[in-house]
């Protein structure tokens, strides 16, 4: 049993923070807001993330799990400090590192005995060192403490799952004991564990995520291609995965990644490289192929309706993507602007990004069900590949539509069928 402080409790600080104290640690969860805390000492979570409010519950009751507001109340009883707070986007994509600050100067404040304090949070490569030196300048009594990286490599709405099925736990630090010290909380699970220095730990984290997006901009384009040769880029997907040197994660074609962390993290990447004299050639060719994807999505419905204007868009599918309420970097915002900008008239589903979809696109009307929201639609688009569309009854939503067409930006469909059904249909590198 250790003694855990986590700082942010946001979906990384959230899942880290329970899940120790579910491994049987005793954990405390600390957020400067405090309406947030309040709901999470009664048990209610602020994100949408499968299984996490139960775990949540269970671990508060076995006494586990607290949360907090004060530095004074989280610091001096803890032994290992992660840092999970935010790092939203700055000035030309640069990760904008103010919470991070905030969160190092408190913790030096108030330090009392020696302590690890882990960085959870995505940050520019040197972070690390960075919070060493506000952590030396501020702190008030002289005990030594040591600076670990320990990025995360969750995903939304699968994220504990992934927490306690990783595929790796990477450390980074000066100190291998201090590492080692981190690496203890970790053994339970049983996954591989490498230990390295800080910055290449940094930089673990930011070539997966650019790696992963590389490879759905990669397929993007293959689609492209495949569409304007005839070919079918699911089955070009399938076909490739089966070399175990490619394999057939993140090969699905679409409408290109979306979230909170991809479109930041390759954004960043780049900016690093450039202003270290790199020429990230690949990493912008990567951002410029996902954001043509979504100006694609609205080519193919003006290809089929002539003009989007006065006419009705359904989106079907509105969180970046599915099992989350997330609208961070939703291609839906964007494609959802540039139909309305050429005079449609649009609406939306999602089964769960209601009030988050509601806060993107205010002026959006957003349907009950999917059979509401296909009513007088001359076109619907499908944004969010949520198993629930894939088991809808297709020939009810043909007779409510005004025009039979749907652009799959999912693939979610087969075309022979969909054409069967009598609908006009477009995926996303499917031949045509
Ligand atoms: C991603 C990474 O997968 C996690 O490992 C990482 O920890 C996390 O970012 C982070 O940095 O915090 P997440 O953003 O939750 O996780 O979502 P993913 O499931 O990776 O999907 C990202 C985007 O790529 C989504 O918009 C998804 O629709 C898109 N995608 C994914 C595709 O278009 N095609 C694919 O084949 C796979």
């Amino acid at each position: 049993m250790k003694r855990i402080a986590v700082i942010g409790t946001g979906y990384v600080g959230l899942v880290t923070g329970t899940c120790f104290a579910d491994l049987g640690n005793r954990v405390i969860c600390l957020d400067i807001d405090a309406e947030k805390i309040e709901r999470l000492k009664q048990g209610i979570i602020p994100i949408y993330e499968p299984g996490l409010e139960e775990m949540v519950r269970r671990n508060i009751q076995a006494g586990r799990l607290t949360f907090t507001t004060s530095y004074e109340e989280a610091i001096p009883n803890s032994d290992i400090v992660f840092i999970a707070v935010g790092t939203p986007e700055g000035v030309d994509g640069e990760a904008d590192l103010k919470y991070v600050e905030m969160a190092a100067k408190s913790i030096a404040e108030v330090m009392d005995h020696p302590i690890i304090i882990v960085n959870k949070s995505t940050v520019p490569v040197g972070t690390g060192d960075w919070v060493a030196d506000i952590v030396n300048r501020h702190k008030k009594n002289d005990v030594p403490f040591w600076v670990v990286s320990n990025p995360e490599f969750l995903r939304e709405g699968n994220a504990i799952q992934d927490f306690l099925n990783p595929d790796r736990v990477v450390l980074g630090s000066t100190d291998r004991e201090a590492a080692e010290q981190v690496a203890q909380l970790y053994l339970p699970l049983r996954a591989p564990i490498m230990v390295t220095d800080l910055r290449t730990a940094e930089m673990i984290k930011y070539a997966s995520n650019a790696f992963l997006a590389t490879r759905i901009s990669f397929i993007n384009e293959i689609a492209s291609i495949c569409e304007k040769l005839g070919a079918d880029v699911k089955e070009v997907a399938i076909g490739m995965g089966y070399d175990k040197r490619i394999g057939h994660h993140f090969l699905d074609a679409g409408v290109g990644y979306g979230g909170s962390c991809f479109p930041k993290d390759v954004k960043a990447l780049a900016h690093m490289a450039a202003l270290h004299g790199c020429h990230p050639q690949l990493l912008r060719a990567v951002m410029e192929i996902n954001r043509d994807k979504r100006r694609e999505v609205v080519q193919k419905l003006r290809d089929l309706l002539d003009d989007l204007n006065g006419k009705t868009i359904g989106l079907l599918g509105l969180a970046f993507k599915p099992n989350t309420d997330d609208m961070r970097e939703a291609p839906s915002v964007e494609i959802a602007h540039l139909c309305r900008r050429e005079g449609a008239y649009v609406k939306g589903y999602d089964p769960v990004a209601k009030e988050t979809a509601r806060k993107a696109l205010p002026w959006m009307e957003q349907a009950a069900d999917p059979y509401e929201l296909a009513k007088g639609c001359d076109a619907i688009v499908i944004l969010t590949e949520w198993n629930e569309f894939k088991h809808l009854d297709l020939k009810r939503i043909r007779e409510l539509m005004r025009q039979p067409i749907i652009v799959d930006g999912r693939n979610i469909y087969e075309p022979e069928q969909m054409a069967e059904l009598g609908f006009v249909y477009r995926g996303m590198g499917r031949g045509y």
